[in-house]
Formats: structure tokens, sequence, C-alpha cells
């Protein structure tokens, strides 16, 4: 690692919390500032235990506060940054979409803006790296209901299941064609970032990953929402038939891959991040009961009759599926993991950290930053 000091943004958050530990104990002689608004998204107990390491920096912080961040920029001299912080859940666009363009495309401008101030046309050794989301692709057909083997094999989507839905995969080449207000948002935060890059020089990478899964995501999304839900045994809400199909990747996969490409990648270039590991949301729903139920002693499949088919998702997009094959051949990135290893992991993780998931529910965890963080 060549950089001194790196700002991640969004690090109290689900997938910006993983970056942030592998780069605090992969690089010790890399500062690493965690800069996050703490929205309702932040906890920064997803961090515990690495937050007294010594090149580690919390800095409470809105991506939208361009003074602020210009003057953290030339405080610190800080030469990277990676960029996660942002309004990610499609259900709640749906209802506020204003927050979403306010925080996904005029803070993305915001961190753009200071830091163009703060390096000044001096480039060199330089980097801002924005984490997006295949979502700004649009939607696949499914042209293949029933499942046929992708041409491609990784390790780890070598499991059991391993097929797709369709012929056609996100490449990076696609035209941008999102649908929700969070994609319209990420699409646009994307593209200003391009614009930076094509106008004025700045060495960006932009990334657009498939879903993730794995400890400490915020329990609105399904996985840990139907985890908590089977626990306790409430109804578990299947928007539409559950037909919807989804390309799930390991959260520390994608860590890893951030931090290759952060080191590694092409300035300016953009590469698709996902483990060719499509599932049917019904089919993925199933393995969650049957996996629950089996940790915790009950007989599998006992909670099936928790399904419960709701109103679908306005918008609702039918498939997402990356084609990660650039990434493969160029840097030689592959998922660690089996989908099957990564969720009876997962599963075990929210069984065995309740406090952490009661700790959210109740919403105890927005005190922990008065409690360990304020007048330090
Ligand atoms: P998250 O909602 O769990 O966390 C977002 C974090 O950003 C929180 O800590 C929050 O406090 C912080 N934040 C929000 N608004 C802020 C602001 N104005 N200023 C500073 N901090 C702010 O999100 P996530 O699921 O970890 O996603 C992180 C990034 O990865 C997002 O950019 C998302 O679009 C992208 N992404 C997510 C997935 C996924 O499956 N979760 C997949 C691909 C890409
Ligand atoms: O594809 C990457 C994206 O994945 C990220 O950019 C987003 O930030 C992230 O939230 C995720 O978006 P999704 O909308 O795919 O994730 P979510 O967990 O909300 O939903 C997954 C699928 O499950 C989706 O088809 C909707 C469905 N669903 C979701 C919830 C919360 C249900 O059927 N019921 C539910 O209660």
């Amino acid at each position: 690692m060549t950089h001194k000091t790196i700002i991640i943004t969004g690090g109290a958050g689900f997938i910006g919390s993983h970056v942030v530990r592998l780069f605090v104990n992969k690089y010790p002689d890399t500062k690493i500032i965690n800069l996050d608004k703490l929205t309702y998204a932040g906890n920064l107990a997803n961090l515990k235990d690495i937050e007294n390491k010594p090149n580690y920096k919390f800095v409470k912080m809105d991506i939208c506060d361009f003074e602020g961040v210009l003057k953290l920029m030339q405080d610190e001299k800080v030469d990277g940054i990676i960029h996660l912080a942002a309004e990610s859940h499609v259900d709640r666009s749906i209802k506020d979409p204003f927050t979403f363009a306010q925080t996904n495309v005029m803070g993305t401008l915001s961190l753009l803006q200071a830091a163009k101030a703060a390096w000044n046309g001096e480039w060199e050794g330089k980097r801002f790296y924005h984490i997006s989301t295949d979502e700004v692709y649009g939607a696949l057909e499914m042209t293949h209901p029933e499942g046929i083997k992708p041409p491609f094999t990784t390790k780890a989507s070598s499991g059991e299941h391993h097929l797709a839905y369709g012929e056609k995969f996100f490449t990076e080449d696609l035209k941008y064609q999102p649908h929700s207000p969070y994609s319209a948002a990420k699409a646009s935060s994307d593209q200003f970032v391009r614009a930076f890059h094509d106008t004025f020089g700045m060495p960006t990478i932009v990334t657009n990953c498939s879903n993730n899964y794995g400890p400490y995501q915020f329990p609105e999304k399904l996985i840990p929402l139907f985890i908590n839900n089977i626990r306790h045994r409430k109804p578990l809400p299947v928007y539409g038939k559950g037909e919807n199909v989804r390309d799930w990747l390991y959260v520390e996969d994608h860590a890893r891959a951030i931090d290759l490409i952060f080191n590694e990648g092409k300035v300016g270039d953009t590469y698709n991040i996902g483990g060719f590991n499509e599932w049917k949301n019904i089919d993925i729903i199933k393995v969650l009961i049957n996996t629950v139920d089996r940790l915790l002693g009950r007989p599998e499949g006992a909670d099936m009759d928790l399904i419960t088919y709701v109103t679908d998702r306005a918008g609702h997009d039918l498939r997402y599926a990356i084609d990660s094959s650039k990434l493969q051949k160029e840097l030689g990135w592959e998922p660690s993991l089996q989908f099957e290893e990564g969720i009876e992991k997962t599963v075990r993780w929210y069984l065995d950290n309740q406090d952490w998931m009661d700790n959210v529910t109740s919403g105890d965890y927005q005190k922990y930053y008065d409690d360990m963080y304020k007048g330090r």
C-alpha cells in the first residue's frame, strides 16, 4: 500500500465496516479515517474490535459538508478516498427520494469537489474510489426460469446451486437503466465520478457490485430481517411471488475486491464485482428457514408456514446477475466462499450475536457514539 492516509466514507455501515476492519488490520502503517454521519444505518458497534487501533480514527461528518471534508483532507493530508457512504435501501428510496438524491448525488459531488480542491491538480499517488451497485444497469430478463448452467466457473459458484436464470449478465459496457430512486441516485453519482476523471483528470475508479450478505447488515434487508424473524417466529413478508433473482456475494469477498482494486485497479476504469451466484428470493428464504431451524434445534423446515406473500415492491427489478470476468481476468480476484458456507456462517453469526441484533432493533445502538466517542 503506497497510500499514507485514507478516508473511508460510510465505514460504520454494513459493507464499510468490513472494509475499515480489513484495511486497519492489513495496513498498520496507513491511517484509516472512517468518515460517517451515523444515520440510522451507521453503527459504531460494528467496529468494536478495531476502534482502539492506533491507525484508526472515527470522524462524525456528513459527506455533504464540503468545508468540513476539505478541512479534514487538508489537515490529515489525505491521499485516498474509498467512498461507500450512501442511502442504500430501495424501499426507503420509494418513500423518500429526496434524501437519496441529497446523500448519494450531492454528497458524492461534495466529496469530489473537496478532493479536487485538496489535491489541487496534483494527482500523482492520489485515488478516489467510488463504490456502486449493479442496480444501475436496471433489470435482466428471466429467459430460463428453471435455471441453466452458466458458462463460467469460479471457486465460489461451483457449489450445488450455481444456476443462471438467463443468458445475459451485467457487463461493464452496458447502458445504465436504473429503475428505483435509489439506483437512479447511484447511477447519477457514478456519472459524476467519471465526469471528474474525464474533465479534470482526477484518478477515479468505480465498481458495481451485486447483493452482499454477511454479518453487521442492517435488518431492513432481506437476509438479516428474515433470519431474525424466523428466530422469533414472525411472518416473512415475501414481495410478489418471490421469483425475483438476486446475485449474492459474501461481504468479505467484496471487501477483498475493494482492497485489490484500490491498490491495483486501472485509473479511470470500471469493474463489476459478483460471484456468479443467482438465487430466486423464495429459494434463498427456504435455505434460511432450514438453516435457522437446524441451528436452533427445531425440525428442519418447521417454520415454512411463516412465509407470507405480500404486495410487490413498486418497480421491483426482476433479475440481477453480474459478469465479473473482467475483474477475475485482469486482477485475479475470485470469491473465496461457496454460498452454502457463506450462508451457514452468516446465519450462525446472527444467532450468536443476538445482542447486536437486539441493540439495533431497540435503537440502543444509536447511543454508542455518545457513550464511547463524545468528548474524546
Ligand atoms: P449501509 O446503509 O449499511 O451503510 C451506509 C453508511 O453510510 C452508514 O454508516 C451511514 O451512516 C453512512 N451515511 C449515510 N449517509 C451519509 C452521509 N450523508 N454522510 C456520511 N455518512 C453517511 O450501506 P451498505 O449496504 O453497507 O452499502 C455501502 C455502499 O455500497 C453504498 O454506496 C451502496 O450503494 C453500495 N452497495 C451496497 C450493496 C449491498 O448489497 N448492500 C451492493 C452493492 C453496492
Ligand atoms: O444489488 C445490489 C443492491 O442490493 C444494493 O445496491 C442495495 O444497497 C441493497 O439494499 C440490495 O438491494 P435489494 O433491493 O436487492 O436488497 P433487499 O435486501 O432490500 O431485497 C432483496 C430481495 O428481496 C429483493 O428482490 C426484494 C426482496 N424482499 C426484500 C425485503 C426487505 C422481500 O421479498 N421482502 C422483504 O421484506
